[in-house]
């Protein structure tokens, strides 16, 4: 049965990245299917240990969650701390995992920068955590922006090696499946993990550099919309946006080469709920001083009516607080339940 898994960290603001590439989605998978929603609070200290205030951004997040409009009671929304199974099980695939596939990690790289040696452990075996956070719920859908794709990758290997390694006692303990792994019939417990990635802005990118993808470490405000931007601000961000010279193309192949525009282009269809050609059938031709306020418009109405119900969340917190709480027992329910399972393959007394 299809199962819909996905996090976010609550470290810094929400941006039109996040939204797009993520929380956009979750709300259209709702419709269909059943999920659950996690503000991967134990993720946010691997790169910085101490928060001004964690608390506040593990609840804003929850807050952007509701307030684009998942239904906290058909699904699950909680934060990963307040089920101590993720931890349990990250520590098992810390030893499914390699070191050799952590290191070649391009998230990690980056944010390690040159020093490497002094990186937390906990920035190395991030993806072991996030293979856990899916694989507790043997989640079999995962929708996220492009830059997860490789943990992605690293989680379907995690949950491969885990298969083939205890195949016989999975067997034995009557929990498996029998699945093939290439040209190999196994019985295996973790399913093969679908990333959902497509769509059309999986990789929002800066406003100020079409080849740089939007990010909340961008020294500069003006290269990304914040969901707590106000209307003026989101104006002025698209206004101001990096264009090239030409009008808009009729055709997406006219797109290649010019990031600016197919940039704009992706986050005005994926606001829009249309395909990029049918913004080029609209909008082909045109000027960007005919396209940008049009685009304007679009974002500020997409937009206000979430930031709004934000803050009117953040104003009280004792309703997220319960939401989190009620959705943290419901998950640990799913969680002890596959722990059970997991304790018994490994052969823990
Ligand atoms: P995080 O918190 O950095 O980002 C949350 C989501 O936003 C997407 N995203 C973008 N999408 C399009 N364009 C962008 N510029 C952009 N920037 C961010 C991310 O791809 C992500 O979907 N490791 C994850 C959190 C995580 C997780 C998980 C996700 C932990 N456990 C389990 C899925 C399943 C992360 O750091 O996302």
């Amino acid at each position: 049965k299809p199962l819909v898994f996905s996090g976010v960290q609550p470290t810094g603001n929400l941006h039109l990245g996040n939204y797009l590439g993520a929380i956009r989605k979750f709300v259209a998978l709702q419709e269909k299917h059943e999920c659950i929603f996690c503000v991967v609070d134990m993720h946010s200290i691997t790169a910085q240990l101490v928060h001004e205030d964690l608390k506040a951004q593990t609840r804003s997040i929850a807050a952007a969650f509701i307030a684009a409009g998942i239904d906290p009671v058909k699904h699950i929304v909680f934060n990963q701390s307040a089920v101590p199974a993720h931890a349990e099980l990250a520590w098992i695939f810390n030893c499914v995992a390699r070191i050799g596939w952590m290191n070649r990690m391009t998230q990690f790289k980056d944010k390690a920068g040159k020093d490497r040696e002094n990186a937390s452990l906990g920035l190395l075996a991030y993806p072991s955590l996030m293979a856990a956070d899916i694989l507790l719920y043997r989640a079999t859908h995962v929708p996220v922006g492009d830059d997860q794709k490789q943990h992605l990758e690293l989680t379907r290997d995690i949950a491969q090696k885990f298969n083939i390694d205890f195949s016989a006692r999975i067997k034995a303990s009557g929990l498996g499946v029998d699945m093939m792994v290439g040209e190999e019939k196994v019985s295996g417990y973790f399913p093969m993990t679908e990333p959902l990635i497509e769509g059309p802005a999986p990789r929002v990118m800066s406003l100020r550099d079409g080849t740089k993808k939007m990010s909340k470490s961008d020294p500069s405000d003006l290269s990304r919309i914040n969901m707590t931007d106000d209307a003026e601000t989101i104006g002025r961000k698209i206004r101001k946006a990096k264009t090239d010279p030409a009008p808009l193309p009729e055709s997406l192949d006219e797109l290649e080469g010019r990031p600016e525009a197919q940039n704009l282009v992706g986050i005005y269809a994926a606001l829009s709920d249309k395909t990029r050609q049918q913004v080029l059938d609209e909008y082909g031709g045109q000027q960007f001083s005919v396209f940008k306020p049009a685009h304007a418009d679009l974002a500020v109405q997409v937009l206000e009516p979430i930031t709004a119900e934000m803050q009117r969340l953040m104003a009280d917190p004792s309703h997220i607080d319960a939401i989190l709480r009620e959705g943290s027992g419901r998950a640990n329910a799913i969680a002890e339940k596959t722990m059970a399972d997991v304790r018994e393959i490994i052969g823990f007394l």
